[in-house]
């Protein structure tokens, strides 16, 4: 992919939906379709967000469940880009344009990914991210990261009112 501006784009890297049931979405993806449970990461006692992988990186689907009054959805996807540099060229790309930024930068807990990421008018967001973690199966257990878990381990917030998890 080739930008207008400084950025080196690797491929798309995953994305998050929104589901009226993560335990069965994850069953059905787990069960049948053959995705491994990378982790589990409760934000609070109702945002409990499903990570599942299909090879070495973290995560390739991700499930956060719907919140009530909303109808399933595209939550973000993530482009992986090839540096931190990239993130923050992104960050301050997006800054200086006035774009609405969602999140970041910050760093997940679980992932590990480096991130920024800008609301589009389609109602869901655009994550630029580095780092994200590969895992190995033959040594990974998944984790369940407790209610409070951190969005951001830098301890940076949502930042727009579109920006919501379920
Ligand atoms: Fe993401």
């Amino acid at each position: 992919m080739h930008y207008t501006r400084d950025l080196n784009v690797l491929r798309l890297g995953h994305v998050l939906l929104t589901v009226e049931d993560t335990r069965r979405t994850h069953d059905f993806y787990t069960g049948v379709l053959g995705f491994r449970l990378s982790d589990w990461v409760c934000i609070d006692d109702n945002v409990r967000l499903c990570f599942l992988r299909c090879n070495a990186r973290h995560h390739t689907m991700a499930f956060a469940p719907c919140m009530p009054g909303k109808i399933p959805r595209l939550q973000h996807v993530m482009l992986e880009v090839d540096s931190l540099d990239d993130v923050m060229r992104s960050y301050h790309f997006l800054r200086i344009h006035k774009a609405p930024i969602g999140m970041g930068p910050g760093r997940h807990i679980n992932c590990q990914t480096v991130h920024v990421y800008v609301q589009t008018p389609g109602g869901f967001a655009v994550e630029f991210g580095w780092g994200h973690r590969r895992l190995d199966d033959a040594t990974h257990q998944p984790v369940v990261y407790p209610p409070g878990s951190p969005v951001d381990v830098w301890g940076g917030d949502i930042q727009s009112s579109e920006f919501e998890l379920g």
